[in-house]
Parts: C-alpha cells; sequence; structure tokens
C-alpha cells in the first residue's frame, strides 16, 4: 500500500437516505474540453466534471493554444484555436487519465507539430498500440516505448481509413473520429459491440456532420465522418455521470429501505444498462423528468433498495463491454447477494488504471470474503458475511470508491488506503457518502 496518506475509514451503516447532485460525466466532459479547444469561437460549459482527469484535458488543451477560463459561478469558457493547434512547449501531461492520451492523440495527429503525451506511473502501463494502428494507418507517425506512453505524434496531413474496432473501445473509436473529421476523405467505423456514444453526439454538438447507417444484423452499425470539416463553439451543460451515481445505486441495494435521488444524471442508452443491471438485483428504480440536451438523455434517477436483499446475477459478453467502469462495485457487493454476482468477458478490466480484477481479488479476499478469481472476470458467491479490513486502492479511483461501498455493510471499520484516488473522477464521493448514509 504505497499511498502515505491517512486512509479514509468507512463505517457500516445503517441505510442510505437523501438526495444528491452529482458533478459532470467524466467522458463527457473530456469531449466537449477537447471538441471545444479545437472549435473556432468561446464554448460555455456548466456542470464540468470536478474529477481530475478532464481537468488533464483541459490543461492539454491550453498547452495547444485554447484558452480556459474558470468562472466563479463554476461555468468554464473555453476559447477554442480555430482548427489550427499551436507547438506545445512542453510534453502534454496526460496526468492518469487514459480518455486524455488516446483520444487526444487522434485529434492532434494531422496537425503539423510534434507532440509528446506523457502520463503517471498507472498510464505509462497501459496499452497504446490500439490507437496507434488505426492513426498509423491513416498517415500518421506514431513513436510508443514497448506499445506504451510517452507517445511521440510527428504530426501531419492524415486520410481516411475503413476500420473495424478490434477491441470495444470507445477511446479507440473517438481517436480515430477525432482524426477523421480533420483528415482527407470520409472515414467509416465499424464496432463489434456498440460502446459509448458519447464523440458521435459531441461532435454533431460542435456542428460536425456524421453519420450511423444502421446494419440489418443486431446492433452493429457502421458511422462514417467526412473529413476537413471546422468544428463551431457550443453552450452546453454535462449531464451528472452515472458512472459516479453507481456507487450510490449499489449501496442502495444492499438496504431494504435506502431512498436515493440523484438529480441531473446522464442516461444516455450506451451507459444506461447500469440501471438494466441494478433492477435486475432487485433495485427499485424510477427515473423522472427526462430531457434531452445535444443528443445526450438527462434524467432524476429515485432508487430503492430490495426488501429481501440484492439478488443475484451473471454478467458477460456486451454488457460487460458496457458496463466495464461500473464492474468493480457490482464484485465489491457481490458477496452481499442472495445468489452471487459472475463476471466473464473482462478481460479489459485488467488494463484500467490498475489490473481491477487482481485489486478486487485481492481486497475482497482482506475482507474474508471467498471467490474464484479468472483470466477475464470473478466468480463470487452470495450470502457472505464481510469484515472491515485495510483496503488497498492501488491508486485506483474506481477501487477506493467500490470498496467503500462493500464497507457499509461489512463488520467493523474498513480503512481505505489511497482513498485519495477518488478524486480523478469524483472528488466528492466521501462527502456525499457520509450525508447519505444513516449509522
Ligand atoms: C471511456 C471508455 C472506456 C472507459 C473509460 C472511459 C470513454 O474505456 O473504461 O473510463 O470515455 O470513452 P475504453 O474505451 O478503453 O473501454
Amino acid at each position: 500500500m504505497p499511498s502515505t496518506s491517512t486512509p479514509q475509514i468507512v463505517r457500516p451503516a445503517r441505510t442510505l437516505q437523501g438526495s444528491v447532485t452529482l458533478p459532470g460525466d467524466k467522458s463527457i466532459s473530456h469531449r466537449y474540453a477537447m471538441l471545444a479547444g479545437i472549435a473556432e469561437g468561446t464554448t460555455h460549459l456548466s456542470n464540468f466534471s470536478t474529477g481530475a482527469d478532464p481537468h488533464s484535458s483541459l490543461a492539454c488543451m491550453q498547452a495547444l493554444g485554447a484558452t480556459v477560463v474558470h468562472n466563479p459561478d463554476k461555468t468554464i469558457a473555453i476559447t477554442g484555436t480555430a482548427g489550427s493547434f499551436i507547438q506545445p512547449a512542453t510534453p502534454l501531461d496526460c496526468g492518469n487519465s487514459g480518455s486524455t492520451m488516446r483520444m487526444l492523440a487522434g485529434l492532434i495527429a494531422p496537425h503539423p507539430h510534434t507532440f509528446t503525451l506523457i502520463g503517471d506511473h498507472s498510464l505509462t502501463l497501459r496499452p497504446m498500440e490500439r490507437i496507434r494502428k488505426p492513426l498509423m494507418q491513416m498517415g500518421a507517425k506514431i513513436d510508443l516505448v514497448d506499445g506504451h506512453a510517452p507517445i511521440t505524434i510527428h504530426g501531419g496531413p492524415l486520410h481516411a481509413i475503413d476500420f473495424d474496432t478490434p477491441i470495444p473501445s470507445a477511446q479507440v473509436k473517438t481517436a480515430v473520429l477525432f482524426a477523421g473529421f480533420q483528415a482527407n476523405g470520409t472515414t467509416s467505423l465499424t464496432e463489434s459491440i456498440r460502446t459509448r456514444d458519447h464523440s458521435e453526439h459531441a461532435l454533431r454538438a460542435f456542428g460536425a456532420i456524421l453519420n450511423r447507417e444502421s446494419a440489418a444484423a443486431g446492433d452493429i452499425a457502421k458511422l462514417s465522418i467526412p473529413g476537413g470539416q471546422k468544428l463551431r463553439a457550443v453552450d452546453a451543460t454535462i449531464p451528472g455521470d452515472l458512472s459516479s451515481a453507481a456507487f450510490f445505486l449499489c449501496a442502495a441495494l444492499l438496504f431494504p429501505d435506502s431512498n436515493l435521488i440523484l438529480d441531473s444524471i446522464g442516461m444516455n442508452p450506451t451507459r444506461a444498462s447500469l440501471l438494466d443491471v441494478i433492477t435486475a438485483l432487485g433495485g427499485k428504480i424510477k427515473v423522472l423528468n427526462v430531457e434531452e440536451h445535444h443528443g445526450e438523455l438527462i434524467g432524476t434517477i429515485q432508487v430503492n433498495g430490495p426488501a429481501h436483499g440484492p439478488r443475484g446475477m451473471h454478467i458477460g459478453g456486451a454488457l460487460s463491454a458496457q458496463i466495464i467502469d461500473e464492474l468493480p462495485v457490482l464484485a465489491a457487493i457481490a458477496p452481499y447477494t442472495i445468489n452471487g454476482i459472475t463476471i466473464r468477458d473482462a478481460r479489459e478490466l485488467r488494463v484500467k488504471e490498475s489490473d481491477r480484477i487482481a485489486l478486487v481479488a485481492k481486497n475482497l479476499k482482506a475482507m474474508g470474503a471467498t471467490f474464484t478469481e479468472h483470466e477475464d472476470g470473478l466468480e463470487i458467491p452470495g450470502n457472505q458475511k464481510l469484515h472491515g479490513a485495510k483496503i488497498d486502492s492501488g491508486s485506483d479511483h474506481r477501487i477506493a470508491m467500490a470498496f467503500a461501498i462493500a464497507a457499509l455493510r461489512a463488520e467493523g471499520e474498513t480503512e481505505i488506503h489511497g482513498a485519495e484516488a477518488a478524486a480523478i473522477s469524483f472528488p466528492e464521493f466521501f462527502t456525499h457518502l457520509d450525508q447519505l448514509c444513516q449509522r
């Protein structure tokens, strides 16, 4: 446990009650920061994510010539570079953010400069060949170090490609689309599993033309984006982050009389399978006041816990890819379910901010749970009693928060070591948790 900060103590709770408004969605904030930075004019954003990751994207846009103003009313004004990034004076620091590094690589590759993208230790361990491959096919010159950051991009004009995404990754898709709207010709892209489509909505919001052509078979569709497009600034409100809401939705499952209201949450259908999972586990969900902003659905979620405890379920196939960020917290509450939760087809968890399968396993074990670890997931029986323990976040925000939720039903206190990692996506997490918990 390398973190030297004071551990966060989480005590068991009796129930969760109350309402909370969550900061803006991390995924959408990244995209708006980047597209605002290349657009012409000044974009005004409300409810931008308070997480450190999207702020890495903002800082990179500043280094590339955009102006970013944080207003006293917490809105952010970004004056873009009207399609021409400058040569940054220093390497572009992506911090802990895979989204920043991968999506930005596509956005900057068509510009005639040399860019170096760096990140923290965790980001330097994450696979980057997945973005190098399509961008090289488009004509970009990109150097990696053994498949990893630091990334050096020798930018210049790119040409369109037809690309079939080999792994379900919205970050890879976005890198190709962000390069594609600036390339020569029309780039097309097919996904085997449909991933979050925030980039498609954001590109359209900034005035880009992008087509989605549904194929006969299931959900597989072809996206096409003409090159040579210019973007123009927008005014937008970022929806609350459903992946942050996930921690409270899972917490609500643990108490029969829980009653939570989560305001103005993003409910994009490519993210919202989580709500079906919460329902399948026995949570009673009501969605109120749904509105659409720039293609994104926003609504208020009310959730009550199941009367007889959460049921179990098998999570696999496309569903694992669609709720990949929520799997750690689902695994952390799995021992408290009646029939257990099995997670498979989730090998990608091993190359997130940490090896999330290994860290979930380590921390479940510390709390006294039994389970089976697989290369692509975990099989966690239900009906188990856990005890408080020392949790190692591994500097991974979602692990820190997932085990704070598991702690609510454990016997005794839990110490979350490296709890400050929560600030990567959700700095207010522990304050909100404390306000919602009744003890
Ligand atoms: C994200 C896509 C997912 C997700 C990440 C955010 C995005 O990553 O895990 O937290 O905003 O596009 P992959 O694209 O690598 O699956």
